[in-house]
């Protein structure tokens, strides 16, 4: 039976404007044959639009974006709009509105690639990060703003409701993979919030016996990250802290430009959205210096989740082939220099053989 997925695309801006037609062409090959069709909507949301219409992302872009399946990002932010506008008008509010409470960030190290680790060992690590709460969920405010008695508050919300789903979906993942779970927090400290997720961890936990769990305040984890990144598993962690960690994660298993994520609403109330890690780049935007690998490393997540469980791997295999092609060509003296699209093809052509 021919399976339809309805998919939104939200190029975006900067280079998300160039690796989103890459991360595309890649999912048509991984489908080619396969009695799956994807029927793409792409949406004009980002800076151009704001500039046009003075627009983020309307409940008419929101309705008609829930009406499908699944959704493509590539990156918003511009430095011609005001920092915030758009990350949290239009990404935030995509995250928000379509209750992504998981955000999904697998790091793994590919043998040979260009690492700051002298020893980086084997990195095959997942951030269950919170999406919806925490630091980022807006509950905040600014009084006498711009005067020397300004008041800026941004209050971290964690509900036992939001930590206990979040916390149940990383141990599955964890009882799905090496069966160990660290909990990072800074419970030391943050004594409110801290406590909510250790307790939640142990009472979750406690119907995983076969996961191992463990702790780390944040600080000492972007020291394990660097020092011994092979500790970790899964991790599960709130929405600043993951967000934090994962940009280090991603630095130290090969680059920004290499790491993907899916914003997950595990329940399948709303679409799913699949993302690279990295934001739109403005300092190389335009110029076909992007790697589209996370991209399309996103592209093969969203495979797995719309249950393409086997073009999901086939596509893995491409990327982790390409990252031993680079390897090599590291080692021999001659590094790949090769351009947004070169590297899509690359990949592409290893799909269609
Ligand atoms: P960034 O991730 O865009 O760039 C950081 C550095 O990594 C830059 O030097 C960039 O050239 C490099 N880089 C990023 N992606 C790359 C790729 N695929 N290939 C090669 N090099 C790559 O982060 P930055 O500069 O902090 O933010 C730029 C804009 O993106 C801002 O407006 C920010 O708010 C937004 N942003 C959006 C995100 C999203 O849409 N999910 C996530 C992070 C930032
Ligand atoms: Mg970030």
């Amino acid at each position: 039976m021919t399976q339809t997925i309805k998919l939104a695309v939200i190029p975006g801006d900067g280079i998300g404007q160039e690796v989103v037609p890459e991360g595309l062409k890649v999912l048509q090959a991984a489908l080619q044959g396969s009695d799956v069709v994807v029927e793409t909507t792409t949406f004009d949301l980002g800076a151009a639009r704001w500039h046009r219409t003075g627009e983020t992302l309307t409940d008419a872009d929101l309705e008609a974006i829930k009406r499908h399946d699944v959704i493509l990002l590539g990156a918003v932010g511009d430095p011609s709009v005001p920092s915030g506008v758009l990350e949290r008008g239009l990404l935030l509010r995509l995250r928000f509105a379509l209750d992504h409470y998981v955000n999904l960030r697998p790091s793994k190290y590919y043998p040979g690639v260009p690492t700051p680790l002298a020893e980086p060992g084997e990195i095959d690590l997942v951030v269950v990060r919170e999406g919806t709460e925490g630091l980022y969920c807006g509950n905040g405010g600014a009084v006498r703003v711009g005067t020397a008695q300004e008041i800026a508050t941004e209050v971290s919300v964690n509900t036992a409701y939001g930590v206990e789903r979040v916390v149940r979906y990383a141990f599955e993942q964890a009882r799905a993979r090496r069966q160990h779970l660290t909990l990072v927090h800074k419970h030391n400290v943050l004594v409110n919030a801290g406590h909510l997720w250790r307790r939640t961890v142990e009472a979750v936990g406690a119907q995983f016996p076969e996961v191992r769990t463990d702790y780390c305040h944040v600080d000492a984890a972007t020291i394990y990250l660097v020092t011994d990144p092979g500790r970790f598993d899964v991790i599960v962690t709130d929405n600043l802290f993951g967000d934090i960690i994962t940009d280090e994660a991603g630095a130290v298993t090969g680059g920004i430009g290499l790491s993907a994520s899916g914003n997950l609403n595990p329940a399948g109330e709303f679409p799913s959205m699949f993302e690279p890690v990295h934001g739109s780049a403005p300092d190389i935007a335009g110029q076909g210096k992007a790697d589209p690998t996370a991209t399309i490393s996103a592209v093969a997540m969203l495979l797995e989740h719309v249950g393409q469980v086997e073009a999901a791997a086939r596509v893995h295999a491409a990327v982790e082939a390409d990252m031993a092609a680079r390897a090599r060509a590291q080692k021999s003296g001659q590094p790949l220099v090769r351009s947004t699209q070169e590297i899509g093809e690359a990949i592409r052509a290893r799909l269609v053989g």
